[in-house]
């Protein structure tokens, strides 16, 4: 008998360990109605996931939404479906490769020559554990797309975001950040890959570029964020719980 208790407890101490463990990695739930209206938001990697999921949030809150999309076909399904959902979607579909610095440089440069104002620019596109490729550049391909890429994209939008203050950059990192290292020595993997490894420095670096970030736009009235964005449970829809990592 009281081995039989023992066992239960054991087993109920186990059982609460994996729910707050699993909620925990879930993160919170954006539960903001906050308006959004004359807001211009730009967000990549929009066209699935929790970028889709995100960019129907914002639209249904009035934001104007931009959605910048390598695959401009699936960008556009992604953004009819916005529509069919909210009929008043002020949403549109523009072309980003982030792994090509002439496409990231060619996009700013129209952006820049057709939108007056960007008041919140989401760095969400992200490529998870992928076999070892190269960007055009030839940067390895977690850290070319997931930080350089969207580097060079906030650079060349910073003067955009602080002309249109208050303004907000968000960078979507992940816990994983928390098992991974910045490789100065081997930063695009040439020696040894390891898909994991390389996903979470990828993710390391969101954090550290949006911390540097945060310090270099003190008093500007543009702020920056890194979020987890939780657990996805399915596919095409995800859950889209954010959790703060950095301020
Ligand atoms: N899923 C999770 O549970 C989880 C947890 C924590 C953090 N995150 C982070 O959340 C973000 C979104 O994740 P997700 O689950 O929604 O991923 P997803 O469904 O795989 O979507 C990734 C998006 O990034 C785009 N993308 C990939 N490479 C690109 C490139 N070279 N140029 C432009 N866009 C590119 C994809 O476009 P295509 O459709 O054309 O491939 C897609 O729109 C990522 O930064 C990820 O690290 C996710």
């Amino acid at each position: 008998m009281a081995y039989y208790s023992l066992f239960q407890l054991y087993y109920k101490l186990l059982r609460s360990l994996i729910y707050s463990k699993t909620k925990y990695a879930a993160g919170g739930v954006c539960t903001s109605t906050a308006r959004l209206d004359g807001k211009t938001v730009l967000i990549t990697g929009a066209n699935t996931g929790i970028g889709k999921e995100t960019a129907l949030d914002l639209a249904v809150r009035g934001a104007r939404v931009i959605m910048a999309c390598r695959d401009v076909e699936k960008g556009e399904e992604a953004a009819a479906s916005i529509r069919a959902a909210y009929s008043k979607a002020d949403v549109e579909v523009r072309e980003l490769d982030l792994a090509d610095t002439c496409s990231i440089r060619a996009f700013a440069q129209k952006f820049l020559r057709e939108v007056n104002h960007l008041h919140i620019l989401i760095n969400n596109a992200g490529v998870m554990m992928c076999p070892y490729t190269k960007t055009v550049d030839g940067f390895e391909m977690h850290i070319g797309v997931n930080h350089l890429g969207h580097f060079l994209l906030t650079s060349l939008l910073i003067g955009l975001l602080k002309r249109s203050a208050p303004a907000r950059i968000v960078v979507v990192s992940s816990l994983a950040h928390n098992f991974g290292w910045i490789r100065f020595h081997d930063l695009h993997s040439q020696g040894s890959y390891n898909s994991g490894l390389a996903y979470c420095q990828s993710k390391l670096a969101n954090v550290l570029f949006t911390r540097e970030l945060a310090r270099r736009l003190k008093g500007t009235q543009t702020h920056t964020d890194t979020q987890h964005m939780g657990e996805r449970t399915d596919d095409p829809h995800c859950s889209n719980k954010t959790q703060q990592v950095e301020d």
